[in-house]
Parts: C-alpha cells; structure tokens; sequence
C-alpha cells in the first residue's frame, strides 16, 4: 500500500512524520478490512511472525492451516507489518519468531520490537498472545527475540494463553505440538470460533505448498556440476555447484535458499575412533548404530558442542580451559575454541577416558547448512545452482574444513548425489513491480542471490533498472561470474555496476567505499522507488553498508541523523531494503 503523503511543511520531525504515515496507513487498512462488509465485528486471530530466512514464516503459514481447522479466521503479518496502534485493536495474537544476529531480532521484526520495547508503548489488556520460538542453542542468547517479546507483551498487561515453547534448530515436532496445543485455546477466546468475522487479509494466509523433502527427508540430487570460480592465485575458494531437481517437483524462487545436508570428514571421523580407542563397527547403545556411522551422518565433530566443552573442562585437567570457563569471559573462551574440534578438546589431556556412549552423546546432532540460491527457476527450471565458499584452514599443524563446504568441494563428485531441501523465503524477492530500480550490494558469495534476481528480472523481461555492487580482494583472482556480468552489462541487463577490490590499491576500497561514491544517484535510486539489498558478511559487511546507507541518505537527502534513520526505517516498513545475511 502506499504510504499516505504527509506534506514537507507539516510540523513534524522526521521520524513522528515516518510514524505518522505508518499509522495512516494502518488506519486504512483498517477502514478497508471494515468497510469489506465481511466482518460481523468479532476479533480474527493475527499469527505474526519474526522471520530472517523462511522458518518461522513457515511456521506462520502452518499455524494459519491449524486456526482454519479450528474454525478460526487467521491474518498472516511480519511483525513490522504491524502498527503499535494496530496490535492495541488485536485481541488473539500468535507470535511466531525467530533470533537472529547475537541474541537480536530478526530483520522484519527490529522495527516493531524498538516500538513494542520503548516506554510509550500502550497497554495491551485486551489482548489474548502466546510467542512460539525458535532458534539455536549453539547461540548464547538462545530464542532471546522470542523471550523478549513474550516478557514485554505480559508487562504491558496481555494475557498468556499457554507457556512459550522455546525450539532448537530441530524445531518441528516441538513447534507443531505447540501449534495443536495453542489454537485449541485461542479458539476458546471471544466466545469461539463461530463468532469471528471473515477478514478481507485472510486471504494472505495460504501456506506454501509443502515440498515432500525437508531436514529429515532430504532429496538424494545429482551434483550436476562442481566448478572452482575463484583464480589460481585467490586466497579464497569459492565455487558453482548446480544440484539437478530430477523428479523431485521441487520448485524455487530467486531469493530461496537450498539446505545441504552434509557429512563429515572421514579422516577426522577415523581420528576419533582412533582417540576413543574403539572400533569403527562398535555399536553406541542408544542409536543401535555403528560409531563410524553415527560419526560420519549423526553427529557434529568440528564445532564442539557446549556440553562437550562442560565436560571436557571438568575432567581433563587444563588449566586454560578451566581459567576460562571459570572466569565467564564469553569472548575470550570463543577465541580460545577458535579453530579448534572435538578431537582437539580431547587431546588437550590424552589420559582423558570417554566411552562412545558418553561421548556421543556429549555431541550436538549434525545439522545441515543453508546456501542462498544463486539461479532463477525462470531460467533454470531443472537445476538449483548455489555459489560457496569452501573454509579451509590449518590449525595446530593439521589441516581443517569447514563440514558443508568441504563435503561439496572435496567429497561428492560431479554425478554423485547429495541431500537437499529448500526453504522456501518470501521476504527475499525481486520487486513484485517490475518496473521498481532494484539496487544489489553482494561483494564475495554475496552475490549467489543477485546473480539469481538479474536473471530473473531478464527472464521476466522487467523494465526497472539494476545496479550491482559486487567486490572482494583481487580482481585478478576473485571477480567471479566475471563472463557472464560482463555480457547482462552488454545487454543492459545490468545498468550499472560498481566494483570494489579491497587489495589492488594501497588503500581499502569495499562495497561501501563504491556507495559513497554514487551517493547522489543512489540516492536518486530510492527516491525513484527503489529496492535496496543487501547479501553477505553479516558481523562486519552488513553493518558497513547500513552505515553507508544512512551517510548517503542524511548527505543527499539534506537530513540529519534522526531523519536518516526514519528514511531508512521507511524503507524497512515498505520492504524496500531487504537482507540476507549471515
Ligand atoms: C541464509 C544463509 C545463506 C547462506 N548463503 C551462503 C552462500 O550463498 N554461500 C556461502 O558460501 N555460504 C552461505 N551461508 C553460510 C553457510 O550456511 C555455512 O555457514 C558455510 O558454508 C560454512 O559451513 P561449513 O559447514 O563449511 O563450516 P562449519 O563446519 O560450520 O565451520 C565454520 C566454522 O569454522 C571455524 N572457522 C572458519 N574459518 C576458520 C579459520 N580461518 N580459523 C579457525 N576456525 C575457522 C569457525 O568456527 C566457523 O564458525 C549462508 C548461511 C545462511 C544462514
Ligand atoms: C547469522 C545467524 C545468527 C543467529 N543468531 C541466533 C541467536 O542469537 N540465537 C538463537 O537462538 N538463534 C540464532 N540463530 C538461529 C536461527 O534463529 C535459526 O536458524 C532459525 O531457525 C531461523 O529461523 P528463520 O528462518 O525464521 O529466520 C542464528 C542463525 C544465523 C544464521
């Protein structure tokens, strides 16, 4: 929808003007919803969600099939979809989040989390809520984005219908049993399901189709083609992997990301049988497996595992792990584990004596890796084409690889097969109009889905402009796909390009160097409309470009800070500057 306009003369700040507009559009949402005619004036249930790459989105979507069945009309929104003055109307509210970051919200739940979290919020006695999380163990602030909003929704006075559940990467059963067990109650609110009115925004609510293959029923594809892209001379390895979709009817979008379901290293597996002090063939009691199997597919054996650390810290004996662990200094414990595995944690003191059950069962279950897709099925209905850096790197004298990476580059052969599934991402897409600049910031293995959205925008024949800023060390070594950008230049595909190679000067010139440079027809850009992505390094990268983001608006925008900050805010709430970073 777009954003009612709010004159330059009015006699606001920027930021009460950027609230303004979004509470305007809320109310017309709102007037619209009413003025439908459908509604007999009973509350639906609004299932809201906090998503970075499709899972708790999903999740919405099931939740939103289960209310259907309970009788329920639900509304399907991200979190910053919703006004505060909008939520005040909700009175059932399934929220359904991820954490992303460090302990933080994911990006389409930050606005609506500094709105919720700020000390004007209003009270919210009416409302009936329960926060369904997911995240990730390995994280220290495990589910923190869940946590937070269930804390601050019951501080400002909405009733908790049932406990939040709080999901570890393998979320589903949980998630799902949370689900059957959540929409039952929700349906008992308000006098139950046969008084909620119809909403017009129902209609949003259909779940993706289900794709017959997911983590535990992973498709077997064929690697069609496993190609080194960096140079010789690069000190980095990224290559092009092209996964043929066979039969499987798996069907893709630009913006998606492919799941890999790895296996470790067999020499480090053997390394540890050695360690152990077993045989590969002994079974492990709990799993009635082999060890070299539960090695091999079950288990994680690089990163180690926090219980892994617990228990190595309490009976090996080493002085440095102890000091750390005892001291809480969380930062200098992770450089301390820097690089280091399972094995490494063991031979820190070799008389250390665990069986196979003890120490299996001291592991995290290994778990796939995400890859952002870097075709279009537009262009390549057959294959899914991912772009990755292999992680290599010598620790205490022995050589290291990343799990996933590694598998790819080393383990399977063009012609082998590998399990995969999608995850399937609606918040990362090309412009739904397709005449709206769309402005691609991907230096490194950034690029896999900007090289997916040009060739879609090709496909699909879009009339809007494109611009890429691609970058990483040398141009030599490391400007991959340079063929294949070169010719979507030539063919006005790509209407400009900018390119950022940090080591062929003296001094550091990045992606964000580039989008200072351009500010004034970036800036240009967004006020034509445009779309502003952002793919990549997420711990510095990320934060550079945000950076730049917010120098080039205050500087061609003649705004300050804070008016920078709502313009960028703006174009969260629009969807117009979107991420995929990790
Ligand atoms: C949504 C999403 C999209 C992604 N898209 C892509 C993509 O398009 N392309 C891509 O390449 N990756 C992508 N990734 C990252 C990818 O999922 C994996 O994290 C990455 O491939 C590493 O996995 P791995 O199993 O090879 O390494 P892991 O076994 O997970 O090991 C990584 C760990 O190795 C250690 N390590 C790494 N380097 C060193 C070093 N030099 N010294 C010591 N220790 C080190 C660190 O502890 C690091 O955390 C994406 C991630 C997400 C979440
Ligand atoms: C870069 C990155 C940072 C993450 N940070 C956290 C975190 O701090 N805490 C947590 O519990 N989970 C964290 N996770 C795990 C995600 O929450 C988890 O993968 C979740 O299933 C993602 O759901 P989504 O696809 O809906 O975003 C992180 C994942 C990634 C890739």
């Amino acid at each position: 929808m777009k954003i009612p306009y709010i004159p330059e003369d009015s006699p606001f700040n920027q930021d009460q003007k950027a609230w303004l507009a979004g509470f305007l559009a809320g109310l017309q949402t709102r007037l619209l919803n009413t003025d439908s005619g459908s509604g007999r004036g009973k509350p639906p249930i609004y299932i809201l969600y906090g998503s970075q790459t499709g899972n708790a989105e999903g999740l919405a979507a099931t939740a939103a099939s289960t209310a259907k069945q309970h009788g329920l009309e639900p509304v399907v929104k991200a979190l910053d979809e919703v006004e505060l003055e909008e939520l005040g109307t909700m009175r059932r509210v399934l929220i359904v989040t991820s954490t992303y970051g460090e302990g933080e919200m994911p990006d389409n739940a930050q606005l609506f989390w500094e709105a919720l979290s700020s000390e004007h919020a209003e009270r919210l006695e009416e409302m009936s809520f329960g926060v369904l999380a997911i995240g990730d163990t390995g994280y220290d602030g495990f589910c923190e984005a869940g946590k937070n909003l269930d804390t601050r929704l019951e501080q400002l006075g909405a009733k908790r219908l049932l406990a939040r559940v709080d999901c570890d990467v393998d979320f589903e059963e949980a998630a799902n049993t949370w689900i059957e067990t959540a929409l039952p109650l929700f349906a008992e609110v308000e006098g139950g399901p046969d008084e909620v009115a119809a909403s017009p925004a129902a209609a949003d609510t259909a779940a993706p189709a289900a794709s017959a293959y997911n983590r535990k029923n992973p498709y077997k594809s064929v690697l069609a083609v496993n190609r080194r892209l960096s140079g010789e001379g690069s000190g980095k390895e990224i290559r092009h992997y092209e996964f043929d979709l066979g039969d499987s009817g798996i069907h893709y979008e630009a913006g998606d990301a492919l799941n890999v379901v790895p296996e470790n290293n067999p020499e480090l597996v053997n390394l540890l049988i050695e360690r152990l002090g077993i045989k590969a063939d002994a079974a492990v009691a709990k799993h009635d497996q082999p060890i070299a199997e539960l090695l091999t597919r079950g288990f994680e054996i690089s990163t180690p595992s926090r219980e892994l650390i617990a228990a190595v810290e309490q009976r090996a004996g080493n002085a440095d792990l102890s000091r750390l662990v005892q001291s809480g200094d969380k930062a200098a414990l992770e450089n301390w584990l820097w690089g280091k595995d399972t094995l490494d944690l063991l031979q820190l003191n070799p008389s250390l004596s665990l069986s196979a059950d003890e120490f299996v069962s001291l592991l995290k279950p290994l778990q796939h890796r995400a890859y952002s897709i870097s075709s279009s099925s537009l262009a390549n209905p057959d294959r899914i084409h991912l772009t990755v850096a292999s992680v290599r790197y010598v620790s205490a004298g022995r050589q290291r690889g990343g799990v996933c990476s590694t598998y790819l580059a080393d383990r399977v052969q063009e012609g082998e097969q590998a399990g995969i599934f999608l995850t399937t991402n609606k918040s990362f897409r090309v412009p739904a109009d397709k005449h709206a600049p769309v402005i691609m910031v991907g230096p490194g293995t950034g690029i896999a889905p900007f090289r997916a959205f040009l060739q879609e925008r090709q496909a699909s024949q879009a009339p809007g402009k494109n611009w890429l800023f691609f970058g990483d060390q040398t141009r030599a070594s490391d400007f991959i796909y340079e063929d294949e950008l070169t010719v979507m230049m030539k063919d006005g595909v790509l209407n400009r390009f900018d390119l950022a190679f940090s080591r062929d000067q003296a001094e550091k010139i990045y992606v964000q160097t580039r989008m200072r440079e351009n500010g004034k027809e970036l800036y240009a850009w967004l006020q034509d409309g445009g779309h502003f992505y952002v793919c990549g390094d997420a711990s510095r990268m990320a934060k550079d470009v945000d950076q730049a983001l917010h120098d080039v608006v205050a500087e061609h925008g003649g705004l300050d800070a804070e008016g920078a900050t709502a313009y960028v805010n703006q174009l969260k709430r629009e969807k117009r500057y979107l991420r995929d970073v990790y």
